[in-house]
């Protein structure tokens, strides 16, 4: 592992869930819950002062700019925000010789963008570490949000059933990811056409993934229910053929009436209300969606420090 001069920690990516080991998720875990605490106690926790962190956007954001950006200047860190379009990206600059610049200059960066190969090929040019702020393929920052926020709401996840009402895409890939590390079961349900690739998935033990043609049989003895857009952003030209196939994919309240009394709803927003959930789901007593977005903040905020600095 190369070590750069600016790092106290070998040099990691976090460009999939499983980039990190269990026992380094648990950490970033129990860490995150002293880090939001802090914050709730207006402690300061400066512990990345001076380091600069580059955010490069080549998709939308509120959220995972936010949240990022928030997160370093309460470590005492600073944040550079790049899009495609104000930067040479836009203008066919190689990502690699992009890697190569930004990470001479700054501590750690975030991407978000279009395909896994795109921040792979990043990481793999970039001095500093790499963390994947959302790709086609998976979304680990905000799935180690919603386990930080189940465990906050429920206690352990370990042993519990998630049930996932959508397409394959990457949240649902990422969850499967978690199921198998931190040993819980995931429920999927899929409208026909939108299932998760077997090629992608090879065969994932009965206790892990559990997949049914029936969203409310997918939602039954659930401990959490959670859903997304119906059209992940790249996937917009789809979008008529998506709304009519996802019609009987509606998190509703008799979906949720299938899971466990004490079931929690997320969803990683944004939200249409009316499409993939109805207002009564999301805005009712069981949603936690708005502990789960400011979660990002807190569990992203562990991520950068171990990052950087290692275990603390
Ligand atoms: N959930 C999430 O990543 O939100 P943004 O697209 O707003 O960043
Ligand atoms: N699956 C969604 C998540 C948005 C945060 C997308 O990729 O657009």
């Amino acid at each position: 592992m190369t070590q750069t001069p600016q790092q106290a920690a070998p040099l990691r990516h976090f460009l999939q869930f499983t980039d990190l080991t269990r026992d380094e998720i648990l950490y970033l875990l129990d860490r995150a819950r002293i880090i939001k605490d802090d914050f709730k106690r207006y402690i300061p926790h400066l512990t990345l002062h001076d380091r600069t962190l580059a955010m490069v956007f080549e998709k939308a954001s509120t959220r995972t700019r936010v949240s990022f950006e928030a997160g370093m200047y309460q470590l005492g860190g600073s944040v550079i925000h790049l899009t495609t379009n104000d930067s040479q990206l836009g203008r066919s600059e190689p990502i690699e010789d992009t890697a190569r610049v930004v990470s001479r200059m700054v501590d750690l960066v975030m991407i978000r963008t279009f395909e896994q190969t795109r921040i792979e090929r990043f990481a793999s040019h970039s001095r500093v570490p790499v963390i994947n702020g959302l790709t086609n393929e998976y979304h680990p920052c905000q799935i180690l949000a919603d386990i930080f926020t189940f465990i906050e709401h429920r206690g352990p996840i370990a042993g519990k059933t998630v049930a996932w009402i959508g397409d394959a895409n990457n949240m649902s890939y990422t969850w499967l990811q978690a199921a198998e590390m931190l040993g819980f079961t995931l429920h999927v349900s899929t409208p026909p056409g939108y299932a998760l690739d077997p090629a992608r998935i090879g065969q994932p033990a009965p206790h892990v993934l559990k997949q049914f043609d029936d969203p409310a049989e997918a939602c039954r003895g659930a401990d959490l229910v959670t859903t997304d857009v119906w059209t992940s952003m790249g996937y917009e030209a789809e979008n008529a053929e998506r709304r009519a196939a996802f019609a009987g994919w509606r998190v509703d309240e008799r979906l949720m009436s299938q899971a466990n009394a004490d079931a929690v709803f997320m969803h990683c927003l944004p939200a249409h209300r009316g499409e993939e959930v109805t207002a009564e789901v999301i805005d009712g007593p069981q949603s936690v969606v708005w502990d789960e977005a400011e979660n990002r903040m807190h569990v992203q905020k562990a991520l950068m420090e171990f990052l950087l600095i290692g275990k603390r």
